[in-house]
């Protein structure tokens, strides 16, 4: 049964996350919400009330449902993985906030064009089978003058970034050994450096892209 849950498939470039993954995942993620909360805040300084988000790749749905909690803004999630879709339709439940989650892929999205004011992706963008059609799908969703936020590790992150970033998270040993070894073998070989995306912005029809470092990872600007 896991090992069928677990085989990829098109749209994740490794093993989709299915039943007991996506909720170890989500009760791991759950022990330390602060980076949600912190990135949240700052989404809705930029955003007005009504505003239309997208987060493409949302898993158990923290940072769409921290954006909910603090503004009428109308929140759209969409995630690759049937567990995941069902685990944040349950936390938004359990939350008491209204957020649209849905099933699809990144690289082929369910909207119509110039649907949203702001998409955010954080901690995914990695993981995309076709990050360019990602890209492209973002640009075309997005309404003109709209923006694109993604967050995530940078493929030149440290030994040392990864364990400060893994000790924040408050795990149990165990689970912080299994982390620390994903975050290295795993996440890290998958990730993107600033001029990888660079690189990806300038072949699609963002034409460019700002990007902002820090120690353990990137922040990538795009505007339609
Ligand atoms: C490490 S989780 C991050 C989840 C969430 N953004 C967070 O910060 O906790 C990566 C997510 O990317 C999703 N994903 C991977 N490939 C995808 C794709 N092509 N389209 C949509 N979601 C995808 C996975 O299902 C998973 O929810």
């Amino acid at each position: 049964m896991v090992a069928t849950a677990m085989v990829g498939k098109k749209g994740d470039k490794g093993i989709v996350m299915e039943g007991p993954l996506a909720n170890w995942y989500a009760k791991n993620t759950a022990n330390n919400l602060s980076d949600f909360h912190a990135d949240a805040g700052r989404i809705a300084n930029c955003l007005t009330a009504g505003a239309r988000v997208l987060e493409v790749a949302p898993g158990p749905g923290y940072l769409s449902i921290a954006l909910a909690q603090l503004g009428p803004y109308q929140v759209t999630g969409l995630d690759i993985s049937h567990s995941f879709v069902r685990i944040a339709r349950t936390n938004a439940t359990n939350a008491g906030v209204v957020v649209d989650f849905r099933h699809g892929d990144a690289s082929d999205m369910p909207f119509a064009a110039d649907t949203f004011d702001l998409i955010v992706c954080r901690a995914a963008f990695k993981n995309f089978a076709d990050p360019i059609g990602a890209l492209r799908e973002m640009h075309r969703v997005l309404r003109a003058g709209g923006e694109a936020l993604i967050i995530d590790m940078r493929r030149d992150a440290t030994n040392a970034a990864i364990d400060e970033s893994v000790t924040a998270m408050k795990l149990s040993r165990l689970d912080s050994l299994i982390t620390s070894f994903i975050f290295r073998h795993t996440l890290r070989p998958r990730a993107y450096t600033t001029a990888d995306f660079q690189r990806m912005a300038a072949t699609t029809p963002f034409g460019g892209c700002q990007v902002s470092e820090d120690p353990l990872g990137l922040e990538i600007r795009l505007r339609k």
